[in-house]
């Protein structure tokens, strides 16, 4: 496994492996990297030649009060797990490299963006799509693994492969959960212990929300209401959205007659967390 900071000898490395024929699946992550981490670089390492994996908290995505400085690190533990999962090239850049100076061109999501994370998290999405404009160009995968968990990012994802003609396969990845429930995420570190008991009830409560489909509750806004006083006695935190939306166009609806995604944000303290669950109008799973 190699390590590299530099953004040239990276894509001097990318180049050389496409003329040699070879596939290159991409993950790109922000780091700290758990079992959900992990299950995006098993799927990428089973189909492909090369698996490069990049490192990167991209001070483009956070806001100013967000929690870019307290943003977990463990460069050592790391490197570990991507050894463990046989990886080629870990892509570690600094600050500096990606943006030696403000940028004179940033990318703008204008559909998919104005709900759910990009309601409370304006310019998040932006940062998200510059930063992997940037990585695809330096790295030009075959195919790029991105998790469930973050359903957002990939509608948005999506929209910048297909709306820029990017020669790239997207492979979705199963959200990889605690053994209660909690999905898996870096900021899981910085809950306090009365937190961390409460956050398994943010899947409870969207699982809730899909049993009621299930059992015949069409209405969006009655089902968004049920599922908030469910959250609200349970969770430790304070809940920063309950949505249900169209999936994966994230367009609003009244009746649930099709694929949606039910999807919840709550703050904690320190940290806040997402979750969502993705159904059809009989409330069956059919992503994630
Ligand atoms: P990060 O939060 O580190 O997540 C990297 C990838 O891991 C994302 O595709 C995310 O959906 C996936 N992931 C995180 N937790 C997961 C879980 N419990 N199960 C399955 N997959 C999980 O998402 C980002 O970084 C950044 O926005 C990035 C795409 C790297 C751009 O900066």
């Amino acid at each position: 496994m190699e390590i590299i900071t530099n953004i040239k000898q990276l894509q001097q490395k990318s180049i050389s492996w496409i003329r040699q024929g070879k596939s290159i699946g991409f993950v790109p992550t922000m780091g700290y990297l758990h079992e959900g981490h992990e299950a995006l670089m098993k799927a990428a390492r089973q189909e492909n030649d090369i698996v490069i994996l990049s490192i990167f908290v991209n001070p483009l995505q956070f806001g100013e009060s967000e929690d870019l400085n307290s943003y977990p690190r463990d460069e050592e533990h790391d490197r570990k797990v991507a050894e463990e999962n046989e990886i080629d090239v870990i892509f570690f850049p600094s600050v500096d490299s990606m943006y030696p100076k403000p940028l004179s061109l940033e990318l703008s999501v204008v559909r998919r963006a104005d709900v759910l994370c990009g309601k409370s998290r304006p310019g998040h999405f932006d940062g998200v799509v510059t930063v992997l404009a940037k990585l695809f160009n330096m790295i030009h995968p075959t195919s790029v693994y991105f998790g469930m968990k973050d359903a957002q990012q990939i509608a948005v994802v999506d929209a910048l492969i297909k709306d820029f003609n990017y020669p790239i396969n997207l492979t979705t990845v199963p959200t990889v959960r605690e053994k209660d429930g909690l999905a898996k995420s870096s900021r899981n570190v910085n809950l306090f212990d009365q937190e961390r008991i409460g956050a398994p009830f943010i899947q409870q409560a969207l699982q809730y929300g899909r049993q009621l489909v299930e059992n015949g509750e069409k209405n969006q806004a009655e089902l968004v209401k049920k599922i908030r006083q469910f959250l609200e006695n349970k969770s430790h935190g304070n809940i920063d959205y309950i949505e249900l939306l169209s999936y994966p166009e994230l367009e609003p609806i009244e009746l649930i007659d099709q694929q949606v995604i039910l999807a919840a944000a709550v703050f904690y303290q320190k940290a806040r967390l997402i979750d969502n669950v993705v159904f059809n109008e009989k409330g069956e799973k059919t992503l994630g």
